[in-house]
């Protein structure tokens, strides 16, 4: 008999047989999660991530079509929860196309971005329909034209647009100084001369995407205006209306103690107005507005679940040694992008309300490197062998952003939690035979 907590989202909670307060995933306790599915595990609670895509949906107004972007988790079972809610999709290789369509994904709901695309995918993604290709480079020009002449037809195109001085804020900048994203601002005349030379490319819309991991609503918005006026400029330069405005992902998710979330109430103050104010202008009148947050709409959910295999002291640190690490979870050990090493949200799952423990423990993976230090200073209750350990805030840029090979270690289950069902298994464990198999 389990009682549930009225808690928020991501602190849901409940009651165990035991009497101590666990972790709950979509309704279901850690402890069933880790009896029944094993660890270490991910899980993931879809009403999660549909409730991320309704909030972001609503403080932005309707103006805005929201596309997931799949690289944030690229499971299948995941891409499906955001396409039956009506979502687009945003792409980063073929592959990623493939999962895209095997998740229901309608091809002319689909955009691909990203510096490298090579000819083969490029001619696959337009031989089977794509919405929109996004041209980053010079080469590419000429490439997506050769093959949509081949093709014998137009092929949509937006401009990725590397701005100029970006109205900054993600701790990830992508936008705004050199880098491989897109063209500079400062010479989009002329590629949008060169662009307009190939009559087999039908250049639709814009693209700018300035950062990652952005938490300050303002610094959206602006990054946001910023995009409008670029793409008002460019209608201008073509004496045409533009009909896409993408502007990106980048909304971003506490993770650090210090982190505020997004305020999206800031952003519905002024985003449904900032859109409508530009759908009046002449050149974007019957342009579409696009965010294609990964991050956001994925990272919520997800929580990577490890059991407690010991528990050390050395020379007055306490070691907690987990059956998962970095190799499962890079972002969480500090090792995918992070300059200055901060812990995740982590709490001893099995055991919520115990009293903490005086001073901090070191929560470690199993690997041979101390590169595998999943929290370096993480307040907990004392922790004993057996325990349950979940890293929050994990259901983004967690297994697939992760180096599964090193240590063959076997690949960790997925299960989607669905409240008042029984979770499904959407990634089957790997075993010490086929450690490491393709992503579902
Ligand atoms: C083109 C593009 N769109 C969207 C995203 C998603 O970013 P985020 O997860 O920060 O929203 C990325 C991330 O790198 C990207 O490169």
């Amino acid at each position: 008999m389990t009682l549930t907590l009225n808690r928020p989202a991501a602190e849901h909670a409940t009651v165990s047989d035991t009497g101590k307060t666990e972790l709950v995933v979509g309704g279901t306790g850690v402890t069933e999660l880790a009896k029944t599915y094993g660890t270490p595990l991910y899980a993931y609670d879809a009403g999660t991530f549909r409730s991320q895509l309704h909030s972001l949906r609503d403080a932005v107004g309707e103006r805005v079509d929201v596309y997931y972007s799949v690289k944030a988790n690229p499971n299948v079972e995941v891409i499906r929860v955001f396409v039956e809610e009506g979502a687009g999709l945003e792409i980063a290789s073929a592959a990623e196309y493939v999962r895209a369509r095997s998740a229901g994904g309608a091809s002319d709901r689909i955009l691909f971005a990203g510096p490298g695309k090579t000819p083969d995918e490029l001619d696959y993604v337009l031989s089977e329909g794509i919405g929109e290709i996004h041209l980053e480079t010079e080469e590419e020009i000429v490439l997506v034209s050769d093959i949509a002449k081949k093709l014998g037809r137009r092929v949509p195109v937006a401009l990725r647009i590397n701005p100029i001085a970006a109205v900054q804020g993600g701790s990830m900048r992508m936008g705004g100084k050199p880098t491989q994203f897109g063209f500079d601002e400062e010479n989009a005349d002329d590629v949008v001369a060169h662009i307009e030379q190939h009559p087999s490319l039908d250049l639709t819309g814009v693209h700018l995407f300035a950062g990652t991991q952005g938490l300050s609503a303002n610094t959206l918005l602006a990054q946001w205006a910023h995009g409008i006026d670029l793409a008002r400029r460019m209608a201008e330069r073509l004496g045409r209306p533009i009909k896409t405005v993408d502007m990106g992902g980048g909304l971003g998710i506490p993770y650090f103690a210090s982190d505020k979330p997004l305020d999206l109430s800031v952003i519905k103050a002024h985003a449904p107005q900032m859109f409508a104010d530009a759908a009046a202008l002449p050149g974007l009148r019957d342009a579409k507005f696009i965010l294609e947050p990964g991050r956001f709409l994925a990272g919520p959910a997800g929580i990577y679940l490890a059991r407690v295999l010991s528990v050390k002291q050395s020379r007055g640190s306490t070691f907690v040694i987990l059956d998962g690490g970095m190799h499962h979870h890079l972002a969480a050990s500090g090792n995918l992008g992070q300059v200055i090493k901060k812990d995740y949200p982590i709490v001893l799952a099995n055991n919520l309300n115990a009293p903490l423990q005086e001073g901090s423990q070191i929560v470690v993976g199993p690997l041979c490197t101390p590169l595998d230090t999943i929290g370096r200073k993480v307040a907990m209750p004392t922790v004993n062998t057996g325990d349950l350990v979940a890293v929050k805030q994990s259901g983004a840029y967690g297994l697939s952003a992760s180096p599964i090979g090193f240590l063959s270690h076997p690949m960790p289950a997925e299960v989607l939690v669905e409240a008042g069902t029984e979770p499904r298994v959407i990634r089957p464990r790997g075993d010490f035979k086929q450690p490491v198999t393709l992503l579902p």
